[in-house]
């Protein structure tokens, strides 16, 4: 029987064993406002569970001291929730996944402080997952009864978050290259502040999208970015934005409300144009037509079906995940974390969380 060294721990492991039992993966996801937990059985997802924080609405964005607070209040509740939705007890587990970053550092210390506590008492490996490779490989979410089709390698995956905006081309599970990527403000942020200029509520995005579907695209018209290469830019749109509302208000105090559908319709249009025109002329230069789409921004509709449009008119294979697995979540945690398991990739109970990306 193989042993595996670990945190200065060892523990038996279940390769190379005739008759191995499941290997158990608790995934556990804490970087920004997020509290969630996961256990995935040999790459099947058995539990998902996410507790929001509520108390950042007032604020307009997230607090990073109360989103730490909160996620101490939250992590033992979520995690005790999803071991016994998913049907076993924390000595079944084989392993533990978790956030290490890019995210909020109070947020991500209190995921990672948790991760290796609950791995050292149980004496078994830690897998530090980094949170957009999480979102990518979301699309390998497989519970015991969906047919969800998930993409086959390389593919081109458009990133898309409250605190990024790439497009990555994706090798395979551990191997990935950010190809492009904004170079100021993400795409979720520039909607978050769009929509707090109107006075909407946080966040923004589900207010914009809702909104949208009621209003005319081609209503207004906001400055797109002109950069090179695959890279994105968004925060003249958010100027543009700015500029023309104090216009337009100037000459009617009630234009928001009379306009509220149009303006978040051309919002929305705008951005998602200035996504998709990359997302476009990497896939032609690369030559690969299976494109997905992840992150927080992907359970927008107006992108979803620019998607399908793509689809169409260039013979795209696209993937776009559930809704419940856009937002964050454990379940892309834990299926990370079950590849890297699989690929016996641990990580020292040292290993420091990470605000910024690393990849
Ligand atoms: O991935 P995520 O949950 O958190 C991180 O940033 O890591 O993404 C949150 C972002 C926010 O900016 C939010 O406004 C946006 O995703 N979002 C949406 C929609 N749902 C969430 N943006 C547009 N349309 C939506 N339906």
């Amino acid at each position: 029987m193989e042993e595996l060294k670990h945190n200065g721990v060892s523990a038996t492991s279940p390769f190379g064993e005739a008759g191995r039992g499941p290997v158990y993966i608790l995934g556990i996801e804490s970087s920004c406002d997020d509290t969630s937990a996961a256990v995935i059985r040999d790459g099947i997802l058995l539990s998902n569970v996410t507790a929001s924080q509520a108390v950042h609405m007032e604020y307009g964005g997230v607090v990073p001291e109360l989103a730490s607070r909160a996620h101490q209040q939250n992590i033992v509740p979520v995690v005790d929730t999803a071991l016994k939705k998913a049907g076993i007890e924390r000595e079944q587990l084989s392993a533990i996944a978790f956030t290490r970053g890019p995210g909020l550092m109070g947020s991500l210390l209190v995921g990672v402080s948790f991760a290796k506590g609950l791995a050292l008492s149980l004496g078994i490996p830690l897998i530090d997952v980094n949170h957009l490779q999480g979102h990518i490989l979301a699309h390998f979410i497989h519970t015991e009864d969906d047919d969800y089709e998930s993409p086959t390698f390389p593919f081109l995956c458009l990133l898309v978050s409250g605190g990024n905006s790439q497009i990555v081309l994706v090798k395979s599970y551990h191997e990935m290259e950010i190809i492009g990527q904004t170079i100021d403000d993400a795409a979720g942020e520039a909607i978050d502040k769009c929509s707090k200029v109107m006075g909407l509520g946080y966040p923004g995005g589900p207010i914009i999208d809702k909104l949208a579907r009621q209003g005319n695209p081609e209503a207004f018209i906001f400055s797109k970015p002109i950069i090179a290469g695959y890279d994105y830019s968004f925060s003249g749109l958010k100027t543009s934005f700015l500029y023309s509302l104090r216009n337009w208000l100037a000459e009617d105090p009630d234009f928001i409300e009379h306009h509220l559908n149009d303006l978040a319709a051309s919002l929305e249009k705008t951005i998602v144009d200035i996504l998709m025109k990359k997302l476009r002329l990497a896939a032609k230069d690369l030559k690969i037509k299976r494109v997905a789409v992840a992150g927080g921004v992907s359970a927008n509709n107006g992108l979803r079906n620019a998607f399908h449009d793509y689809a169409k008119r260039y013979g795209w294979k696209v993937f776009i995940p559930k809704f419940s697995y856009t937002t964050d979540n454990a379940a892309m945690i834990a299926i990370t974390g079950y590849y890297k398991y699989l690929n016996k990739e641990f990580c020292p109970v040292s290993a420091p969380a990470y605000s910024r990306n690393v990849i």
